[in-house]
């Protein structure tokens, strides 16, 4: 296959960046299509740790191009600050292999200090967000009043229309959220320099990526967060402020939905969230706690504790729908070593009635008590399997119950952080 989507099913870093950087091996572009730097994205190659945010997760293979898609909402500054780290690091080396959309909008400092304000505001009803100032972004995106990077081709018509924004959002900052407003000068001088680093990236990236499909290149779409986190199919109001479902490849870089050839989700082998919503698998304890030191479940973006919950098949068999799924990775099988047993949702009970698929309503999952699988633990791990025939027995099992249950196969294995750590039963681009 020539055109590979990876996704996230679960509410967030399931490990979609190791998974992507395993696959840039294959591919010629990797290209983003949503979201913002509220994306952590880690990598493990060689020992050292890169947490990618914007850039996508193509830049440490050399000669792979790096695409920026319409539909992501960019921090210009906090591009240009991970640019520059990767290129200390000798990534990135070559421009021309960086690509940005001129239809990406921009995040302003405005739309940070909104999103920060209402959460403080919210109290104990907060969302939970990164703070990064996705949420007014895209708001500003469907209103008609965002800035996009083509709007830095005439910087006289770029601060026009950001004092006219500056002004409408600091008497929103002022009067309502009683929060301290910005300066549009200092903007405006941090954009002046900013645009002149940024101005070689610009591209038609929707263009390039269909001429690249075209020419018979392979093409790696990068997912951000997951399916529990889409504005329309995850547990809304607490998602992030994007579609994060595959379909989202296709508004998001502008090519159609028959150039796109597989959908590959990522999940961990167990469940993680961070931030605030329904969380139907999650458990709290001494387990718990054990499991997120073990799997390092600290928020690569934000440092915040994630929630820990066991696999949730009724979610997953949701996700493999919402997207169209050809198959699943399962990652952090190492992590669960020495828990025994294993529990899987199959099932919820929700104020008395049994429902083995996800309710009409999310917000009903906020009652869900789950009904349980148990399945037996390992206690040899598998962080040295490089093969299925390498796999313990109890991890091959429990593997095969999820494809089971998911109705969908497995296409890898992670077994640790490290790129080399992932056991490949189906490559999409070998397929
Ligand atoms: P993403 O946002 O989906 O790319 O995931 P994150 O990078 O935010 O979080 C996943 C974390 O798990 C990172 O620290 C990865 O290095 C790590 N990771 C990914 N796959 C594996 C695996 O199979 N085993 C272990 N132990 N860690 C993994
Ligand atoms: P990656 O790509 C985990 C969560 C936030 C919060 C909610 C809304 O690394 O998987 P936002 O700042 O987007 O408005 O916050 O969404 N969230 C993520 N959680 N991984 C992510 O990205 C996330 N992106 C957003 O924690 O609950
Ligand atoms: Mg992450």
């Amino acid at each position: 296959m020539k055109t590979v989507a990876v996704i996230g099913t679960q509410w967030g870093d399931e490990g979609k960046g190791k998974i992507v950087d395993m696959l840039a091996a294959d591919a010629d572009v990797v290209v983003r299509y949503q979201g913002g730097n509220n994306a952590a994205h880690t990598l493990v190659v060689d020992g050292k740790k890169f947490v990618l945010r914007l850039v996508p997760a193509g830049a440490l293979h050399p000669g792979k191009a790096c695409v920026i898609g319409n539909g992501l909402v960019v921090n210009p500054i906090a591009l240009l600050e991970e640019i520059s780290d990767l290129k200390r690091s000798g990534h990135l080396a070559d421009d021309a292999l960086f690509k940005i959309s001129y239809d990406a909008h921009m995040v302003m400092p405005y739309h940070i200090a909104i999103d920060r304000a209402r959460e403080q505001r919210l109290g104990k009803r907060a969302i939970g967000t990164t703070g990064f100032g996705i949420g007014p972004t895209y708001e500003d995106k469907m209103a008609r009043v965002g800035l996009r990077f083509e709007d830095l081709l005439d910087f006289k018509f770029f601060s026009e229309k950001l004092r006219r924004n500056v002004a409408e959002k600091n008497a929103y900052l002022k009067a309502i959220l009683k929060a301290k407003p910005v300066k549009a000068d200092e903007i405006l001088d941090a954009m002046k320099k900013a645009r002149r680093r940024l101005m070689p990236y610009l591209c038609d990236t929707g263009a390039y990526v269909s001429d690249a499909i075209d020419a018979g290149r392979k093409v790696l779409f990068e997912g951000a967060h997951g399916t529990m986190l889409d504005i329309d199919h995850g547990t809304y109001p607490y998602v992030t402020s994007s579609n994060c479902v595959a379909s989202a490849v296709f508004g998001g870089t502008g090519i159609g939905p028959g150039n796109l050839d597989a959908v590959l989700g990522i999940s961990k082998g167990y469940t993680t969230r961070v931030g605030a919503g329904p969380f139907p698998s999650e458990f709290t304890g001494y387990l718990a706690d054990s499991l997120r030191e073990e799997g390092d479940e600290f928020g690569s973006a934000t440092g915040r504790p994630r929630r820990i919950g066991w696999f949730d098949a009724v979610l997953a068999r949701y996700v493999a729908r919402v997207n169209g799924m050809w198959a699943l990775a399962l990652t952090k099988l190492d992590v669960l070593t020495g828990i025994d047993p294993l529990k899987i949702v199959v099932g919820y009970q929700i104020k008395g009635k049994h429902y083995d698929r996800i309710p009409p309503s999310h917000r009903m999952l906020i009652n869900a008590k789950p009904i349980f699988e148990e399945m037996p633990g390992w206690h040899e791990s598998p962080a040295s399997a490089r093969s299925l025939a390498e796999l313990p027995a109890k991890v091959r099992n429990y593997v095969d119950r999820i494809a089971e249950l998911v109705g969908v196969p497995i296409a890898m294995i992670g077994v640790g952080k490290e790129r080399e750590a992932t056991i490949v039963v189906r490559n999409p681009f070998a397929d």
